[in-house]
């Protein structure tokens, strides 16, 4: 198993994956994270280069914060640490870079699986008025890794 950089050819694999919770506006994301968030984004293939796992993740303009956009391993590759290697490989660009907090947005059922692997509900980056938005109207969790 290998797990390299997000690469722009990458686009048409994340097109085909199943993204069921991403909005309709793919293309422009997927084409964003393969141009622009290349470093800090990975795919992971066995030795046959078949898919096994994806993470996408945004490095903030200030440089201090990535936002996972999302990890995806494929079903039949789940339960081997997989993605538990995707957020390492994360881990290992951001803490040299300077990185100081990786923060996601999930639902509730993945929340044990993130906090499992270091990460903490945290709305003290968020107003009051988004938290209540985020949890009760759309029903998602904020949870962040402080990496300092
Ligand atoms: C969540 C996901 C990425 C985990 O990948 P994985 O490679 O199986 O994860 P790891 O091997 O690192 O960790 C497996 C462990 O996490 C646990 N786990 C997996 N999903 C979990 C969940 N939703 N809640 C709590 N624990 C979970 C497993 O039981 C296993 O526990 P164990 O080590 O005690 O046996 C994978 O199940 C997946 O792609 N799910 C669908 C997409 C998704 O929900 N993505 C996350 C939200 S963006």
């Amino acid at each position: 198993m290998k797990i390299r950089n997000l690469k722009v050819e990458d686009f048409f694999l994340l097109n085909e994956l199943d993204w069921a919770p991403l909005p309709t506006e793919r293309d422009s994301i997927y084409l964003l994270m393969a141009l622009e968030q290349a470093p800090c984004s990975f795919v992971a293939r066995d030795d046959d280069g078949a898919f096994l796992g994806v993470l996408l993740a945004s490095r903030g303009a200030a440089g201090y914060s990535i936002y996972l956009n999302h990890l995806l391993v494929r079903e039949s590759a789940r339960g081997l640490g997989l993605g538990g290697k995707l957020l390492a490989a994360l881990e290992d660009y951001a803490r040299p870079a300077g990185v100081k907090r990786i923060w996601l947005l999930c639902e509730s059922e993945t929340v044990d699986y993130y906090q499992s692997k270091g990460y903490r509900e945290t709305y003290e980056f968020l107003s009051p008025a988004l938290e209540q938005y985020l949890n009760d109207t759309k029903q998602v969790r904020t949870l962040a890794k402080c990496l300092e």
